[in-house]
């Protein structure tokens, strides 16, 4: 099985609609469109002359985003989204473009994906699997140092020192080809933080290495305001503070620039009932502003 039929649950979803569409027959892009969720309700809200194009880096969930809603007012596109410059061509007036951060339900529940500390598979984590560099080679050949350092800086890991030393250990007797053992040598190290699986933040931080996701993230917002019509807005959910603190800080220079009109002076949060229904709505934070 490819995917779980556990669809990923949209996140502030009503909330992004209303601060990105503002013109039902104008061209949006969904840049990271999981299975969909955001794209169709963009779809019912869009008139016959609206058009969507809605990218992912990960061939899977665009296979199940066309099945979700098929319209033809929607192409998909397989990329990363720091290239959304080099998909939308220059005459296109592109009217908004939201980013969802982060990877789906369906990656973290495919076993075979190798992203959950709980997965018996192969460490992998590759949103895409026809890039090269998997959490394997991460894990089994990166020196001590760098992993040090990417635990430490992508998940603000207080014990990367700890955990990076366990990790070089483990390996000098046998490679660390699984999930579950990254998470049991992570577990042997550190104990449990309330209901916080150990291993949590050094998945995070793994993850983000394999999908340079902080690079992507940084190209992916230049990129979108580059193809921005005046008056085109920017939605951007993004689920930990590495993430909020690029947005944040890439709207303020924008703002400060008088390129950029904030819509959001503090970002918006997921209601308590929100949280409930979809506890990984939890940390999503929205924030959305205007091209000037
Ligand atoms: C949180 S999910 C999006 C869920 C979607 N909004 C929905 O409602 O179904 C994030 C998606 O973004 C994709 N993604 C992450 N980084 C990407 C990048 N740099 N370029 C393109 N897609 C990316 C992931 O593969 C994943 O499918």
């Amino acid at each position: 099985m490819a995917f779980s039929d556990d669809l990923h649950q949209p996140v502030l979803l009503k909330e992004v609609m209303q601060y990105l569409i503002t013109d039902t027959d104008g061209l949006y892009i969904d840049a990271t469109t999981g299975s969909g969720g955001y794209s169709c309700e963009i779809l019912s809200k869009l008139g016959k002359d609206g058009r969507l194009i809605s990218i992912d880096r990960d061939s899977e969930a665009l296979e199940i985003a066309s099945k979700r809603c098929p319209d033809e007012r929607q192409r998909f596109v397989k990329a990363r989204f720091s290239q959304i410059s080099e998909i939308i061509s220059q005459n296109e007036m592109v009217r908004g473009v939201v980013f969802d951060f982060g990877v789906s339900r369906m990656q973290i529940k495919d076993n075979d994906r190798g992203f959950s500390f709980l997965s018996t598979q192969r460490l992998d984590m590759r949103m895409d699997k026809d890039e090269s560099l998997s959490a394997w080679e991460v894990v089994n050949t990166y020196d001590q140092k760098r992993l040090e350092e990417i635990i430490r800086n992508y998940g603000e890991e207080r014990q990367a020192h700890k955990i990076a030393k366990a990790i070089v250990e483990m390996r000098k007797r046998s490679a660390i080809n699984t999930c579950i053992e990254l998470s049991e040598c992570i577990s042997m190290v550190v104990g449990r933080r309330g209901k916080t699986h150990p291993a949590t933040k050094t998945f995070q931080a793994i993850r983000i290495e394999v999908n340079r996701e902080m690079d992507e993230i940084k190209e992916g917002l230049k990129g979108a305001f580059e193809v921005l019509a005046s008056k085109g807005r920017l939605c951007v959910v993004s689920y930990h503070s590495l993430e909020d603190r690029l947005v944040k800080s890439f709207f303020k220079d924008l703002h400060l620039g008088k390129r950029l009109l904030i819509l959001t002076k503090k970002p918006l949060t997921p209601t308590p009932d929100e949280i409930r229904s979809n506890p990984s709505a939890r940390s999503a934070k929205l924030r959305a502003g205007e091209k000037l």
